[in-house]
């Protein structure tokens, strides 16, 4: 038999108000057990709208939804199965940090001191400060802790990282990546790119309500374009070779754009001098972009 998804929607629609704004258009989601599923989107998309749905805080006005096999609507113990991270995170001002977590972890069976101690020694928080003194970074902080911190089977984090500086960002990249290697399912919404590409498994981009694609970030990455720049001892020979475009000759130095293999070009290449040769990392971005205008990438 196969697995039950962590997550799965059936022609999920939601309409704020009556004549309002139809924020899902019919939303079919699948997330399977144990995996890092990036969910992309420009703002209003429907982002937010799905995970209060999943967490029910909201109620979808048709569809079906069950979030570890089970009806979020119907289902009292789900929650603490769950470690949810809100867009809006808050946290009432007069409790310090360690208090807020120590509570939040007794509501979940108990996280042990050292636990917290180590997360928030890797994390730069001081947990001895009221939470209402602390900067909008270091809420987030908290935020992403209290989720993380029971180790709980299933992550639904929205947009997790906005407000936390770069270190932060890969300090994030980490906990996703220790959660994943337990097996622990990570479901989060994000338009910061780069954290997508570094953690996630799979991508699913929602527009207008609707999901337009989802992609295995590997397929991703082999389709998108290198950038290449290669030093040549003497002047640059003449080159064409499928896949490569937007050939630029400088002096000795030729850049150009590779897509898919390079074993094509590396041939061709390597009939002459080849004194250095720079590949930049795909950038997705350009991909995900095509997606967010509504172009066929
Ligand atoms: N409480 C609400 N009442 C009315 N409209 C809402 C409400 N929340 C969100 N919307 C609308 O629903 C659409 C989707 O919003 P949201 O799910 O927050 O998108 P995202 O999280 O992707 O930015 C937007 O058009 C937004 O204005
Ligand atoms: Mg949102």
């Amino acid at each position: 038999m196969a697995e039950i998804p962590a997550i799965r929607t059936e022609a999920l629609v939601k309409r704020y108000g009556r004549g309002g704004t139809t924020a899902l258009k019919g939303l079919d989601l699948a997330v399977a057990a144990g995996e890092v599923f990036g969910f992309l989107g420009p703002n209003g998309a429907g982002k937010s709208t799905t995970i209060r749905i999943l967490l029910d805080l909201i109620r979808p006005t048709s569809g079906t939804v069950r979030v570890l096999g089970v009806d979020p609507r119907s289902s009292a113990d789900l929650r603490a199965k769950i470690g949810y991270l809100a867009g809006d995170f808050v946290a009432a001002g007069r409790q310090t940090g360690r208090e807020l977590l120590t509570y939040l972890g007794s509501l979940r069976g108990g996280v042990p001191a050292q636990r917290i101690d180590q997360l928030a020694a890797a994390w730069d928080l001081d947990l001895s400060k009221r939470i209402g003194s602390l900067s909008k970074g270091n809420r987030q902080k908290l935020g992403v802790l209290q989720a993380f911190m029971h180790r709980p089977p299933l992550l639904i984090l929205d947009e997790p990282t906005s407000g936390l500086d770069p270190f932060l960002q890969q300090q994030f990249v980490a906990l996703v990546q220790e959660a994943a290697g337990e097996g622990q399912t990570v479901f989060m919404s994000s338009h910061v790119l780069s954290e997508v590409q570094q953690t996630c498994d799979r991508v699913g981009i929602i527009r207008a309500g609707s999901l337009v694609a989802v992609e295995h970030i590997d397929d991703l990455r082999k389709r998108a374009l290198h950038k290449i720049e290669v030093h040549f001892a003497d002047d640059v020979p003449a080159l064409d070779v499928a896949g490569v475009s937007d050939v630029v000759i400088d002096g000795k130095v030729l850049r150009c754009k590779l897509s898919g293999d390079a074993d094509a070009l590396v041939k061709a290449l390597a009939r002459h001098h080849v004194v250095d040769l720079i590949s930049e990392e795909p950038e997705l971005e350009e991909l995900f972009f095509t997606y967010y205008r509504g172009e066929d990438a």
